[in-house]
């Protein structure tokens, strides 16, 4: 998945924009540090 991808699904479950059963509260307990890293992270692989 690319960086922005991911960014944005986070940034939208963070929000509320984006439906979701769990990952509105996963996303909740990241920083958007911890985000940027995540994404960059899965992006590398
Ligand atoms: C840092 C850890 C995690 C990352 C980076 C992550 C990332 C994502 C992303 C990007 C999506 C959207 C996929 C898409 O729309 O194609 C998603 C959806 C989802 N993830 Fe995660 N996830 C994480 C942890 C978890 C964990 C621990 C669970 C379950 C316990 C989980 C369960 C789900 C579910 C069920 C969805 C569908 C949306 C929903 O119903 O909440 N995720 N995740």
């Amino acid at each position: 998945m690319r960086a922005q991808q991911l960014l944005e699904a986070f940034a939208e479950f963070k929000s509320g924009a984006r439906p979701a059963t769990v990952m509105h509260q996963i996303a909740k307990g990241f920083s958007e540090e911890q985000i940027s890293l995540i994404a960059a992270y899965y992006a590398a692989q």
